[in-house]
């Protein structure tokens, strides 16, 4: 019964999307699903069919807020399960949320209470996914403590590819403050879009700079408007339109997770974790952009050079400047810089060496 983180700090690369198309497929494979939201603006809650998460309590916030008041015990996580329209069983978010992380900020246990409240309802399910925020924020900490693995979209998009390299970084920062068994379950491939050359080459570059490292799924999910149309109906794509391209990718991924999470063996209890070596993570430079062509002698679209990650063309070494903070209309908290993770003096991860 793994749980799986589904997280990525760019906003709008297909994590809400994805949580709810591969719980569903999941679930079509037989196995037991719940999903958690983590967002406060409840967008897997209205993904899924519960259209007014507002009015919905407990939800996820509220289990969070009293996990983090002192002597009031371990929250009743089974009393905000609800079953969604399409027979999912979700906690669902909203506003409460946002109360919940500042809640957590002053608690004693601030990054382990999502796990302290999930730890119950494990034996009830084969996958439990959490849809992340696109943020750095306390609640992704949280997430990734709960996590057995971490599943990131990726869009097949230059700017979203800089994102990883955050991403890497806070996941290197969980393991090793607090989680050490935590793992990359796998990157996946979001909103490919075939007939780019731009995109085909995001997919090649990713698919080349892991290879061997971190797991690539095989499964890319292509851009496809039905599954916009899905979401927008409160269904996942299986209801939907279950012959469609996106939900066969959703199935066969489905397929690769469950053989992948069969071939590691028995999920290890978290308490008899805490020896556990940490995982070292590859590192991860995104690619310089690419120059413009010559105005004189433009190069034709399909001919643009592809970025270089492959063991043929190592990374250029010269330091590359940091990577923009990707920020998108949907992301929400101030992203923390990675040296304030490590610092601990204003980061999140702090209190546990104090
Ligand atoms: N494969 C796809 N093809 C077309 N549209 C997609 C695809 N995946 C997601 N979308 C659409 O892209 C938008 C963003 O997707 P989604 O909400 O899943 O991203 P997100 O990473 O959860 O965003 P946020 O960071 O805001 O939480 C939505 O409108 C969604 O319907
Ligand atoms: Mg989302």
């Amino acid at each position: 019964m793994p749980i799986i983180a589904v997280s990525n700090q760019t906003g709008g690369v297909g994590k809400t999307t994805s949580t709810l198309n591969l719980g569903a497929a999941l679930q079509g494979a037989g196995k037991r699903v719940l999903l958690v939201d983590l967002d406060p603006q409840g967008n897997l809650s209205v993904a899924a069919g519960l259209l007014q998460p507002e009015a919905l309590s407990p939800s996820i916030g509220d289990l969070l807020v009293q996990a983090a008041r002192p002597g009031a015990g371990i929250p009743n996580a089974r009393a905000a399960i609800v079953r969604s329209p399409a027979g999912l069983d979700i906690i669902p978010a909203n506003s409460q949320l946002s109360a919940a992380e500042l809640a957590l900020v002053s608690a004693i246990s601030r990054e382990s209470a999502l796990h302290t409240v999930l730890l119950p309802l494990l034996p009830d399910y084969d996958f439990v996914l959490m849809d992340c925020l696109p943020s750095l924020s306390l609640l992704v900490v949280n997430a990734f403590t709960a996590a057995d693995g971490i599943i990131i979209p990726v869009q097949a998009d230059y700017l979203a590819m800089q994102g990883l390299a955050q991403v890497m970084e806070t996941i290197a920062a969980v393991q090793t403050r607090l989680n050490p068994q935590l793992q990359i379950f796998g990157i996946l491939l979001t909103m490919v879009d075939q007939r780019t050359s731009h995109s085909r080459e995001v997919v090649s570059t990713i698919r080349q700079a892991f290879a061997d490292q971190i797991r690539v799924f095989d499964a890319e999910i292509r851009l496809h408007v039905v599954l916009k149309d899905s979401t927008k109906a409160g269904l996942s794509i299986r209801e939907y339109d279950p012959q469609s391209a996106g939900a066969i990718a959703y199935d066969r991924l489905a397929a690769e997770l469950i053989e992948f999470v069969d071939s590691r063996g028995p999920t290890t209890p978290r308490n008899q974790r805490a020896a556990a070596a940490a995982v070292v993570l590859p590192s991860f430079t995104p690619p310089p952009p690419t120059p413009p062509a010559p105005l004189s002698a433009p190069a034709p679209e399909a001919e643009a050079p592809v970025a270089t990650l492959s063991p043929e063309a190592p990374p250029i070494a010269e330091p590359v400047p940091e990577p923009p903070v990707a920020r998108s209309r949907t992301t929400r908290t101030e992203p923390l810089r990675f040296a304030e993770f490590l610092a601990g003096r204003d980061g999140w991860l702090g209190r546990g060496d104090q």
